[in-house]
Formats: structure tokens, C-alpha cells, sequence
């Protein structure tokens, strides 16, 4: 399936909302959060880091990693290497952001995996791993056969972007749910601080919206011979 529309256009939009959501994050957490620490006496700057991971980690990386089929202009063999390298490192931050969740958690003495979002959480993640393992031996190496490739592609693209609208509700929810925390220990609910995160949260739903409608539209021109479309 492809949409007859030019996938570059739509792929230029999802940089800028990647651009904006980033700064948007490192704003919240950086300014308004006090920053972000792998070890402190402060508790709060450990656990900063996991928005930020989640979000520039494994859905702007996550996004590009997907988009790159398609926004870049570059021959079909190198797209796949910056498609598995990308997703490889949004996994690894995505991992390591979920681990300063924990550690933060077990620092502070709260108990771990006691939400919707945390519980989403973990199924985001092994999902992700399992599509790039998948991902890696059938693509890539050792590589399955024409068949096996060929029936697998379709799958990979579905389950693919099933599991990237999944993280990026998740994230949704995480803002949420922080923000809800915050909000009911006395931050105002119209101040700058709630309406920054509730942006950042939008940009990121409209940043997936992009991602995903790029990938459903038309690869450059030089790129149709040997695109095979969904
Ligand atoms: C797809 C991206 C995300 C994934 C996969 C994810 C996953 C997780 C997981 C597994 C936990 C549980 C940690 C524990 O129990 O010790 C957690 C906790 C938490 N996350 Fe996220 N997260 C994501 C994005 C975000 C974002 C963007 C925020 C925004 C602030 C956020 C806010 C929170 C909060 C407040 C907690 C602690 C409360 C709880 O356990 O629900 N998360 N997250
Ligand atoms: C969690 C990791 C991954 C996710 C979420 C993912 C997702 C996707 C999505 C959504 C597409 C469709 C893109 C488009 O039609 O423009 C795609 C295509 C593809 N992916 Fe992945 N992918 C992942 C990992 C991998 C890995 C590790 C490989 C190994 C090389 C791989 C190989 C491919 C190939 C060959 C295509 C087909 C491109 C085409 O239609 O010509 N993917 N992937």
C-alpha cells in the first residue's frame, strides 16, 4: 500500500516536529526539572533522564530509523544499514532510559511496574527487540531466503509501525502521568511548566503522525526501481 503522495515533502515535517520535540524535552527536564544526573543525592535528576532517552531515543531515532526508507537519497543498501543502525540505537537508549526509570525507582524506595504506562512500558520494549532481531537475520545476516524475505516484509512493516504507534502512545501517557504527579504535589495546572509538557506530548503524537505518513507515501523518484512498496 502506498499513498500517491511524495514521501519527501511530508518527511521534511517530521524533521522539524523531531527538532522542536527534542529541544522541548531537554527544556523541561534541563530548566524547569533542575537537569538530569546518572548518580545524585538528588533522586529526581536520575529519573529526568528517562523522558528524555524515551523521547529522543526511541521515538525521534525510532522515527527517523523508519523514515529513512524514504526521506533519504541514497542507494536501497545503504538505506538498510542507517534503518538498522538508527533502530539499534533507539533500542539501546530506549533500554538504558527504562533502566534509569527503575533506578530510580529502587533509589528512592517506590515500588516498580505499578502502572498502565510502566506495564505498556515493558511491552514496547521486548516487542522492539524482537522486531530488530527479526529484522537483522531475515534483512540482513545471515539473511533468509527470496521467500522468506518476501513474506516476511509485509509483516515486518506492520508489526513495525504497529510497535512504533505503540511507543509513541506510551510516551503520551508517561507525560501524563508525570505531570499528573507534579500537578497534584502544588505545580499550577495553566502554568508554563504543564503547558510545556502537554506540547511536548502533542508534538510527539504529530511527530509519530508524520513518521507514519511518510512511510506510507511515494519514495523519491531515483529510488522507484528499486523500492518495493508495501
Ligand atoms: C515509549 C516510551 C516509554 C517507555 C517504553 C517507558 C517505559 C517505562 C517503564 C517500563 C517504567 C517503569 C519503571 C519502574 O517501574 O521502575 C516507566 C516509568 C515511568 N515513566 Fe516511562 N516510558 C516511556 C516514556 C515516558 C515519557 C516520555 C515520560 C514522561 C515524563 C514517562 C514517564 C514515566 C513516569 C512518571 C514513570 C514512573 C511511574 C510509573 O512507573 O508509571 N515515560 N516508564
Ligand atoms: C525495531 C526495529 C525495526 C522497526 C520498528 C522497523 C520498521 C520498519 C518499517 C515501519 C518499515 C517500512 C518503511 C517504509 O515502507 O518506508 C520497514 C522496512 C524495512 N525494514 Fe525495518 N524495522 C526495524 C528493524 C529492521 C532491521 C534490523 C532490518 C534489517 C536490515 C530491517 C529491514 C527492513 C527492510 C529491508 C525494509 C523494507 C524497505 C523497503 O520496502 O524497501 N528493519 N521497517
Amino acid at each position: 500500500m502506498a499513498l500517491e503522495i511524495n514521501a519527501l515533502p511530508l518527511s521534511y515535517v517530521a524533521h522539524a516536529l523531531a527538532v522542536a520535540g527534542a529541544v522541548m524535552v531537554l527544556v523541561w527536564n534541563i530548566y524547569f526539572r533542575g537537569g538530569l544526573a546518572w548518580e545524585s543525592d538528588n533522586k529526581n535528576l536520575i529519573f529526568n533522564v528517562h523522558p528524555v532517552l524515551m523521547l529522543i531515543g526511541l521515538v525521534i531515532m525510532g522515527g527517523e530509523a523508519i523514515i529513512s526508507y524514504k526521506a533519504l537519497p541514497f542507494k536501497k543498501a545503504e538505506k538498510k544499514l542507517i534503518h538498522l543502525v538508527l533502530h539499534a540505537i533507539a533500542l539501546i537508549l530506549g533500554i538504558i532510559g527504562i533502566y534509569m526509570a527503575f533506578k530510580n525507582h529502587n533509589e528512592s524506595g517506590l515500588a516498580n511496574l505499578y502502572s498502565l504506562h510502566s506495564w505498556l512500558g515493558i511491552g514496547v520494549i521486548v516487542l522492539y527487540g524482537i522486531q530488530w532481531i527479526y529484522g537483522f537475520v531475515v534483512f540482513f545476516y545471515p539473511g533468509g531466503s527470496g521467500d522468506v524475505r518476501r513474506e516476511s516484509l509485509p509483516w515486518h512493516v506492520l508489526f513495525g509501525m504497529f510497535v512504533y504507534i505503540l511507543a509513541v502512545a506510551n510516551s503520551a501517557l508517561g507525560f501524563l502521568e508525570k505531570l499528573t504527579f507534579l500537578e497534584s504535589s502544588g505545580i499550577d495546572k495553566y502554568g508554563s511548566e504543564a503547558f510545556l509538557v502537554n506540547f511536548t506530548a502533542i508534538v510527539a503524537v504529530l511527530y509519530g503522525t508524520f513518521v507514519l505518513l511518510t512511510a506510507l507515501s511515494r519514495a523519491p523518484v531515483e529510488d522507484h526501481e528499486s523500492y518495493s512498496p508495501i
